[in-house]
């Protein structure tokens, strides 16, 4: 079968190689792609937010599967127009993908369905907000409404910060029509896990877990980041906190969406907080992590292509998801000044290095091809992923596979999966 894939980052990179593994897999296409993600796709001069464009792409080349990466596309409805089309799709449509699109819609639906989360209240005027703030407990969270890049979440510590933060949000519309609406929500301290899954509508199976490093510099200091680098599985995540989950979380998040006549195909990403009080729920993607996926999937036994189409068909229940029993580290390397501003274009040495190595993987980021070279492209550049026997070893491992490649402006975190060791 032909496989359209629609994104550019780390985890298409991702996504086109566990594709090609697949055995029904004939030819994979990549819109718009990367130069790494051409090693296994021929890649579509397409933006990912070219909605008809790329759904006449698929139809004259005979597409029969195209995977969505990427939230905006997602959130946008991407899925609604190539199922008009007749074409086959996998992803949440736009009434669905709202769970990550809309987060004052997803703290409703939680509330309303008892599903565990911080307390929250939302607030469309900045007014309210300022009114509310007078009498809340610090910190706090504010968090834009729609999606911002991963930014738009604010912790406040004081009053003084709070108030600039609705500013920064609702008046001055530092992320545009996401903080039309904004929420705010109780501080909640614990373990950040975040937990994958495939959903068909109406069944769940979830993936191991994983946990990202969100802050650009060690020690978890510094601004937010799309991610620095992941491990999985998490030795935070026990038996009973996947019971807990599975019962209290997981599948009554998949009715819930179901009941509201929303039902979600595709992927639920839960961003869990393992809190004294038991494991409630961050945030929720539509779509797998970056860089999650590299660290989730490398694990993964099964023929993601099966699965997803058993997604699409509404017959998950008929599939058990298989991971190996190792682990694996993910360390982004980065152009340094991410994610606020950086020099990009430099030529990356070292790539072949990861030819015929068992266990580690570079997955490209932001790369493109320049004068016959791989050249940088972005704020995160490439992510080294390794597996070993156990975390640790897996960290050891990728670590040592950062030294393989160099370019200018290099900058990576030195402690991913650091928390692994008190665990
Ligand atoms: P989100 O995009 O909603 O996952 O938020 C980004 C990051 O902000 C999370 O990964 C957490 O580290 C932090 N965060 C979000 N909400 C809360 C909360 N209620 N309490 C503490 N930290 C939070
Ligand atoms: N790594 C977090 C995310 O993909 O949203």
């Amino acid at each position: 079968m032909k496989v359209l894939i629609v994104g550019s980052g780390g985890r298409e990179n991702t996504l086109a190689w566990k594709a090609s593994l697949s055995p029904k897999v004939d030819k994979i296409y990549c819109a718009p792609g990367n130069a790494g993600i051409a090693k296994y796709a021929e890649c579509v001069d397409i933006g990912a937010m070219e909605f008809e464009r790329l759904a006449s792409f698929a139809e004259e080349n005979a597409i029969d599967l195209t995977i969505i990466g990427m939230d905006d596309p997602l959130v946008g409805g991407i899925v609604d127009v190539f199922e008009k089309r007749g074409l086959r799709v996998f992803g949440p449509r736009k009434n669905a993908a709202i769970l990550e699109g809309s987060k004052a819609f997803s703290k409703d639906l939680m509330k309303k369905y008892h599903i565990p989360t911080a307390a929250y209240e939302n607030f469309y005027f900045a007014e309210d907000a300022l009114k509310y703030l007078e009498t809340a407990r610090f910190p706090i969270v504010l968090k834009a409404d729609g999606l911002a890049l991963g930014k738009g979440v604010l912790i406040c510590n004081t009053l003084e910060e709070a108030q600039d933060g609705v500013k920064t949000i609702m008046q001055d519309k530092k992320f545009g029509a996401a903080g039309n609406c904004m929420v705010i929500e109780e501080f909640m301290t614990g373990r950040e896990v975040s937990v994958l899954s495939f959903v068909d509508g109406k069944t769940i199976r979830t993936m191991t877990s994983a946990q990202d490093h969100k802050r650009a510099k060690d020690g978890d200091q510094g601004l937010n980041t799309g991610g620095m680098g992941t491990f999985s599985p998490s030795p935070f995540y026990t038996k009973e906190v996947d019971d807990f989950c599975s019962r209290y979380i997981y599948q009554p998040t998949v009715d819930a969406m179901a009941a509201e006549g929303r039902p979600f195909k595709g992927i639920i990403f839960f961003g869990l907080m393992l809190t004294l009080d038991g494991p409630k729920v961050l945030e929720y993607n539509a779509r797998f992590g970056d860089p999650e996926a590299q660290v989730v999937l490398p694990r993964m036994k099964n023929d993601m292509i099966e699965v997803m189409e058993a997604c699409i068909d509404g017959r998950l229940d008929e599939i058990e998801l298989e991971f190996e029993d190792n682990a694996a580290v993910c360390v982004v390397l980065a152009s340094d000044g991410y994610p606020v501003s950086y020099e990009k274009g430099f030529p990356i040495e070292g790539l072949e290095k990861f030819r015929d190595q068992d266990g580690f993987y570079v997955f490209h980021a932001g790369t493109k091809f320049k004068d016959g070279k791989i050249v940088t492209n972005g704020g995160r550049v490439l992510g080294v992923t390794a597996t070993g026997k156990t975390l640790k070893e897996a960290r050891a491992n990728a670590y040592e596979a950062t030294r393989w490649i160099s370019f200018e402006n290099k900058y990576m975190r030195n402690d991913i999966g650091k928390a692994i060791d008190e665990a």
